[in-house]
């Protein structure tokens, strides 16, 4: 057993009391005394150090945190005794796990294994910030709570250069997070060079243009040829820089889907063999690799090189959204498919991804896949990276394979954060801040005996709507940061309140770092409140010291607007602005909602099937709000429905006079949203239950399905059926499409 010790002899000139740490430590005792920062100076000496390699590291850390924090700490190695503060550096091998910081007047000891001290740093580099001045005296002693605890980027739909990645890298060593899953390669760009397939990056890492916005159909491009990648120098130079900070890089190399970059270099490992150019707009593509041997003799030479570049246990290899198209129609694929007994397609991925894992394997390293790869059935060593929810996750922990868990809901940072007037474009979704703070890794319907097989959670960034690093920053954090507090201080172990005020003085940190983020915590929250067959909105703010000033005419409101005390009836058509106030001065983004008064706002909706709990933000009065989504699409203004008819009944309280029933459904294939099959009004004579007596279809006609119906009823009951599956040449064809509603206009 080692013991090392280093004393770091700080050398202190002086700062307030901050305990703002994010993520929070499992257990903070404040004791009495400070360390007086602005008369202290910190200079070192590895007096005790015993000749260890360590050395270096740790001095190196210290002199990045006299770099971030404008030369208020001096760091000096060679630094004479003038009033010592011993840092003692203490590889204590009686603490199991994680990191015990003690601050005491006369010195500071951070105690644990070498990466837990590395943590243990980051703990004191935030507080030594926060503390303007005096730091207190107290113990801290902590300890992650999982294992992974990962945050991804994409660099393929955009490209980032290794400045930012290194950044990037800093973000997540400051929230204590341990894994960096790099998506190198995608339909619109092959991003890491390969020795032995120049024309991958020759190639493949150039694309012709980009979309422009969500121009989809009929498609606008910018006509800028768009184009990068990592040199091996580079990649050798990130995994180097992470590993520094206790970081480990986990390379993606996609396949067999999102793959057309990679079959534009190399045609011959397509089923068609046709020639293909990195796609310039995003979605799903039908061109995968195919199951033929040479493609695996390519992909294992890839692989060899990936896997000499990068020394992490796990090694991505995508797997999700493979349609299987070409593998249908294709002479190779089929007599695989007979070959080796193989019930169909999935089944043949299942033998694609088996094969690769066995190759992993031989290497000594794991293969990690998106939950796409337990269709078929999972490879012996595979672990999934659960994204479609959480069922690949409850899956496969059921089958003793590790785990990540990165459901869209909770842990998809490219949706929205806030309300999607005020943010930038982004992909669709809705997860605020809020809702990642409130994510448990651990799926409610596991078993418990299969809990130990979720090693965590991560972030994931996708980029097809960032096309810049502050953009990229703006949508990670500071998200990031709830994430980390799930990851490292675990779940329950603190609440939305306690980490907002703790996030809101760490923003200063974020500040002087040079990290953009999102203030959309601050957003106005509006819920609608039903009495007596009368919809009102409320308003709210997770920060009570703040006032809500608003309008009704559609102006901008100013400190001295009307001041929010009370919910605001909605009995006509009225357009809604607000903003927080504090003394006088705005903050946050504006809250601006138009509602549209018709017969069914605030009546009584019955749905028979509710909507996936995904995708049922506001409940049903959701779709009699008065609010008609709009586009983009985010996830707050419609519900969603999978595989299940939505079948509902509106009761207006009394016979009325009804003109025209107009319904808003959202037709947005690239995210496997499709109008429904059919939509029809069934007419019971005035019953509540859905005995019919005869169905009227409702029609598409300006983007709204409509009936006109000149009639006087009670009851509105509807059903819509969605298309059984995903029509050929769409993202996710074949599998079941959403079905998505904002509202049902009643006139
Ligand atoms: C994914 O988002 N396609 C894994
Ligand atoms: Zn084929």
């Amino acid at each position: 057993m080692r013991f090392i010790k280093i004393i770091i002899l700080l050398f202190i000139s002086v700062n307030v009391f901050g305990q703002g740490v994010i993520p929070k430590p499992v257990s903070i005792e404040l004791h009495n005394g400070h360390i007086d920062l602005e008369k202290v100076k910190f200079k070192c000496s590895s007096l005790f150090a015993i000749g260890d390699i360590y050395t270096e590291d740790y001095f190196g850390q210290m002199s990045k945190i006299e770099k971030e924090f404008n030369n208020t700490l001096l760091i000096n190695l060679n630094a004479n005794v003038e009033m010592p503060i011993s840092l003692l550096y203490n590889i204590n091998t009686k603490i199991k796990s994680g990191y015990k910081l003690e601050i005491k007047e006369e010195r500071i000891i951070i105690s644990g294994s070498e990466r837990s001290i590395f943590h243990g740093i980051q703990t004191l580099k935030q507080l030594i910030f926060q503390s303007k001045g005096k730091l207190q005296c107290q113990t801290i002693i902590d300890s992650p709570a999982f294992k992974w605890r990962g945050m991804h980027l994409d660099v393929s739909r955009h490209f980032f250069d290794v400045e930012f990645i290194k950044k990037y890298i800093d973000v997540l060593a400051l929230h204590k997070m341990n894994t960096f899953h790099w998506h190198l390669t995608d339909d619109q760009g092959w991003r890491i060079e390969l020795k032995k397939y120049p024309k991958l990056t020759q190639i493949g890492s150039q694309r012709k243009e980009t979309m422009v916005g969500k121009n989809f159909d009929p498609y606008k491009g910018d006509g800028k040829p768009y184009g990068g990648f990592y040199t091996q120098e580079q990649i050798k130079e990130v995994v180097a820089y992470a590993a520094e900070r206790y970081i480990t890089v986990v390379p993606e190399i996609e396949m067999p889907g999102h793959a057309v970059a990679a079959l534009s270099a190399y045609p011959q490992f397509s089923c068609r063999q046709q020639a293909l150019e990195p796609l310039t707009k995003w979605g799903v593509s039908e061109d995968i690799y195919c199951t033929k041997d040479s493609t695996f003799t390519f992909l294992f030479d890839v692989l060899d090189e990936v896997l000499a570049l990068f020394p992490s246990k796990y090694i991505h290899i995508g797997g999700d959204e493979a349609p299987k198209t070409r593998w249908k129609e294709c002479a190779h694929c089929q007599a695989n498919i007979k070959q080796h007994n193989l019930k169909d397609e999935h089944e043949l991925q299942s033998y694609f991804i088996g094969r690769i894992d066995s190759f992993l394997s031989s290497k000594g390293r794991q293969t990690i896949g998106w939950d796409e790869i337990l269709e078929g059935g999972l490879a012996k060593n595979a672990a999934v990276m659960s994204w479609r929810g959480e069922q690949g996750g409850i899956e496969a922990a059921s089958q003793k394979h590790n785990v990540v868990m990165s459901p869209g809901s909770h842990c998809y940072f490219d949706h929205y954060q806030g309300d999607k007037k005020s943010e930038p474009l982004a992909i669709g979704g809705y997860t605020p801040l809020k809702k990642v703070y409130s994510y448990n890794p651990i799926p409610n319907h596991l078993d418990k005996k299969y809990h130990k097989y979720v090693m965590g959670a991560q972030g994931n960034v996708w980029t097809e709507y960032m096309e810049n690093p502050e953009h990229v920053m703006y949508m990670a954090l500071p998200r990031l940061c709830a994430l980390s507090e799930v990851l490292w201080s675990g779940v329950g172990k603190s609440s939305y309140d306690d980490f907002t005020s703790r996030l809101i003085p760490h923003f200063d940190l974020l500040d002087t770092l040079g990290y953009n983020y999102s203030k959309a915590l601050f957003n106005i929250e509006a819920k609608t409140i039903i009495v007596n067959n009368q919809m009102s909105i409320s308003l709210s703010t997770d920060f009570p010291e703040y006032e809500i000033r608003y309008t009704t005419n559609g102006n901008e409101p100013m400190a001295d607007s009307k001041l929010y005390n009370a919910a605001i009836l909605i009995d006509r058509d009225i357009k809604l602005k607000a903003k927080l106030f504090k003394n006088g001065e705005p903050t946050g983004n504006l809250f601006s909602q138009d509602y549209n008064y018709h017969l069914a706002v605030g009546k009584k909706i019955v749905l028979k099937d509710p909507p996936n709990k995904n995708y049922s933000t506001g409940g049903a009065q959701t779709i009699i709000n008065g609010v008609v989504g709009t586009l983009p699409w985010s996830g707050n203004e419609w519900l969603g429905w999978r595989a299940k008819d939505m079948y509902l009944s509106i009761d207006l309280g009394k016979e009325m006079e009804v003109s025209k029933i107009k319904v808003s459904f959202l037709q947005a294939p690239e995210s496997w949203i499709h109008y429904p099959a059919k939509v029809v009004f069934e007419d019971n004579n005035n019953k509540a239950d859905h005995i019919v007596s005869n169905n009227y279809p409702l029609v598409l006609r300006d983007g709204f399905f409509e009936l006109i119906l000149n009639t006087k009823t009670r009851y509105i009951v509807l059903s819509a059926t969605p298309l059984r599956v995903i029509p050929a040449g769409n993202p996710g064809a074949g599998e079941n499409p959403w079905l998505f509603c904002s509202e049902i206009i009643v006139e």
